[in-house]
């Protein structure tokens, strides 16, 4: 059964790596499988009086997600903690309160960092963050990258050869869960 994957970048800059990331990892992605990115950079500041008149942006979101069937989220760790743009898509698509669009949805996190914790500690605070949520995170293989120079090579692919391989198998392993979750 082909399955469609949300994915969500938690950093906005132009060169992220997490962005990278997530691009070398879609192209690991089995061939019944098709991902998708769910932007979070033009939604607005979160504000709880407009739960009810939600912004067209954060409907675009919402809508978006229900039309996936899991979501994998590449976060980089901002001062131990995941970024405000990450929290911010997180707050904005649970509400309002019993619509959350997040709701069951199985997911994957990975993180990229240039410090050596790997994004270790904001993972962390994410995976608290969704179990709330009520979405199931994958456990186990944990990912928590130290990117330095020449971590991806000139087409954008994971350059190390046990890294990749790693990797690959964190999708593959990924690709059963889903499947396994979601029938
Ligand atoms: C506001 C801010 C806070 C940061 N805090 C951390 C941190 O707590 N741990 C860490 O490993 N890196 C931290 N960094 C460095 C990031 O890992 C680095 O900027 C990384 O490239 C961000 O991911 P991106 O390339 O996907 O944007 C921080 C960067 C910024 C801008």
């Amino acid at each position: 059964m082909p399955k469609q994957i949300g994915y969500v970048i938690g950093s906005l800059r132009k060169d992220s790596i997490n962005r990278k990331l997530a691009t070398a990892m879609t192209r690991l992605g089995p061939t019944d499988f098709t991902f998708k990115e769910l932007r979070i950079g033009d939604l607005p500041l979160y504000n709880q009086d407009q739960d009810h008149a939600q912004a067209p942006e954060v409907q675009r979101l919402k809508s978006e997600l229900r039309a996936v069937d899991a979501v994998i989220f590449f976060t980089p760790e901002y001062n131990r903690s995941v970024p405000g743009v990450l929290k911010n898509a997180l707050d904005h698509a649970s509400r309002p309160y019993g619509q959350s669009a997040w709701a069951g949805k199985p997911a994957g996190v990975l993180g990229a960092s240039i410090g050596a914790v790997g994004t270790a500690v904001s993972q962390l605070h994410l995976r608290t963050i969704l179990a709330y949520l009520d979405m199931p995170a994958m456990g186990q293989p944990e990912v928590y990258l130290h990117v330095k120079d020449g971590f991806f090579d000139e087409s954008g692919n994971i350059a190390h050869a046990e890294t990749k391989k790693f990797l690959h198998g964190w999708m593959d392993k990924y690709a059963m869960w889903v499947k396994k979750l979601t029938g």
